[in-house]
């Protein structure tokens, strides 16, 4: 049985690159995609653990679909689920809203009764600051597309692996 929903919206096709290697590495049997800008209340509501990819645009805006379904989040009993986020952003063309939509969303599901997980340290980053920054570390996985594209598969491996120590299994 699918047990996990790969939720993302992605502009230039960034954060949908990301959400594809997440879904490969994890399994099809096993990760589903969907495309936020798609996506219906029983998209969300159906799977135990939901990973949520999202970038960031204008300065620390969330990206367009995403902004246009955030509401979708407060329609779905999210207390139980097992969450965990990335974020796209470019820390040397934006360096004081460094992937901030991943921010907003925690925010969002905080507020929504969610306890999101999969923290990442900041190790390895240069930027002036960021809102997806909670107890010096990112709420999720930042990933720099323009600038790193180098540590990311590296990076979505080491943090996948942590989440299946910690909740996925
Ligand atoms: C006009 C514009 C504004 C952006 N604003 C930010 C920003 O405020 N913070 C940030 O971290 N990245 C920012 N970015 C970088 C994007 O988030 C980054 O390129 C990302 O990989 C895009 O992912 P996507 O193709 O999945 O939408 C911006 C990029 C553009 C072109």
């Amino acid at each position: 049985m699918t047990q996990i929903g790969i939720v993302y919206g992605s502009t230039t096709g960034n954060t949908t690159k990301y959400a594809e290697m997440m879904q490969q590495l994890l399994g099809k049997e096993r990760a589903d995609l969907i495309d936020i800008s798609q996506a219906e209340k029983e998209d969300l509501a159906r799977y135990p653990n939901l990973i949520m990819g999202i970038s960031t645009w204008g300065y620390g805006d969330v990206q367009d679909d995403w902004g246009k379904k955030m509401a979708l989040l407060q329609e779905v009993d999210l207390q139980k689920k097992r969450i965990a986020l990335f974020g796209l952003g470019d820390q040397e063309a934006y360096p004081s809203t460094f992937v901030d939509a991943m921010g907003t969303l925690y925010e969002v599901l905080v507020d929504c009764g969610a306890n999101p997980i999969g923290a990442w340290p900041m190790d390895d980053y240069c930027f002036d600051g960021s809102t997806a920054i909670l107890n010096k570390q990112f709420v999720g996985l930042a990933l720099d597309e323009d600038n790193q594209e180098d540590k990311n598969t590296n990076r979505v491996e080491t943090w996948l692996q942590r989440l299946e120590d910690q909740w996925l299994t």
